[in-house]
């Protein structure tokens, strides 16, 4: 029987819409202090009989495994949906695909949950956000991260409980 680990390495054999949105119109970021990992998600948006809807979702992920295959799945599953719709989906809709998480491994949904929050909030309305290339310092996503300024409204760093 497959197993979620089964299924979480699955989805890291082909995760998908993994990396920066240049055109994104909303992106939201969250890290959590304990395990050191951070999610970032940007959204872009289109309209369909008169409602807006996600057209397309896209992440990074540092380290964590469970996270970038939560993360992969709920890209996916975003895609379409309403923004009422996204607000409505927990981090146990965005990881359903890989079966029960363990509840060490809780908060990595609760991350990806998290992101989703943050650019659902940074999405004004208005135009796509301006976008530079992420310096990379030291290669990781983490140096990224504190490398780049902070953009009110845009861009927020939550940290999760
Ligand atoms: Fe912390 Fe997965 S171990 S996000």
């Amino acid at each position: 029987m497959e197993t979620t680990e089964d299924r979480i390495q699955a989805a890291l054999a082909n995760p998908q819409n993994m990396g920066e949105m240049a055109d994104a119109d909303a992106v939201g970021t969250v890290g959590n202090p304990e395990c050191g990992d951070m999610v970032r998600m940007w959204l872009k948006f289109t309209e369909k009989d008169g409602k807006k809807i996600i057209d397309r979702a896209s992440f990074q992920s540092f380290g964590c495994q469970t996270a970038i295959a939560v993360a992969s799945l709920a890209t996916e599953m975003l895609k379409g949906k309403t923004v009422a719709e996204a607000r409505d989906l927990n981090s146990a809709d965005l990881s359903a695909p890989l079966g029960p998480l363990p509840p060490m491994k809780l908060h990595c949904g609760d991350m990806v949950e998290g992101a989703l929050r943050e650019a659902l909030k940074a999405d004004q309305g208005g135009p796509a956000a301006p976008t530079e290339p992420s310096p990379v310092i030291g290669e990781t996503l983490l140096g990224s991260f504190q490398a780049k300024p902070l953009k009110s409204g845009k861009l927020k760093v939550v940290k999760l409980d």
